[in-house]
């Protein structure tokens, strides 16, 4: 999170558009909250409204929940929840993949609505946008969506400056690992 955290501060322009594709707690979406400043924006969205009940507390209690947008929604609608005016304007759009840190471990984000979103941001982000996708692979299904995503950026090559690829450690030795995508657009 550190790492997609320090990408992101580099992409991240005061006065632009961000989106948080999975909201959950809300630690991403404070953070570019922080990063657009007050002429900025942040639309979070999440399926499960106890995840944007915590991320608004969140917001709320660091002075930063006036310029986000919470939407109770999928991010595959994320083109229909983004006002007309900011297609085109996002600088940076995040997924942290998988379930709600202390909620529903059955409740995850699956690879369709992800590959949506994905194809989404690549109509409303501006030029040299950034993408960071988290993506934990220690859960029945994550494995399979890494491998969407990974796929997904194989197949979308052209559409990118740059792309690191990380992997970082399990909590429990026994899992598989969380892998981090960073991409700067074209
Ligand atoms: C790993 S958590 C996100 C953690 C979050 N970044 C934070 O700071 O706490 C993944 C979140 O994605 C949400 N989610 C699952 N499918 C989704 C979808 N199709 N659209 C939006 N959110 C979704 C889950 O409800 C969960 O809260």
């Amino acid at each position: 999170v550190d790492r997609a955290h320090a990408f992101l501060a580099d992409h991240v322009q005061p006065g632009t558009w961000a989106v948080d594709a999975t909201a959950g707690n809300g630690h991403d979406t404070a953070f570019l909250a922080s990063r657009v400043g007050t002429g900025g924006r942040v639309l979070a969205l999440d399926l499960q409204a106890e995840a944007l009940a915590s991320a608004s507390l969140r917001l709320l209690q660091l002075g930063l929940r006036e310029r986000c947008e919470l939407v109770h929604g999928s991010h595959c609608q994320l083109l229909k929840h983004l006002p007309e005016a900011a297609i085109g304007q996002v600088s940076a759009v995040v997924f942290n993949l998988g379930y709600l840190p202390g909620g529903n471990k059955c409740l995850v984000t699956r690879p369709e609505s992800t590959l949506s979103c994905l194809d989404a941001c690549l109509v409303c982000c501006q030029r040299g946008a950034a993408l960071s996708i988290l993506a934990y692979r220690g859960h029945p299904g994550g494995m399979e969506e890494s491998e969407a995503v990974e796929a997904w950026i194989q197949r979308r090559q052209k559409d990118f400056a740059r792309v690191e690829r990380a992997e970082g450690l399990s909590s429990d030795p026994g899992k598989a690992s969380p892998v981090l995508w960073l991409i700067s657009l074209l």
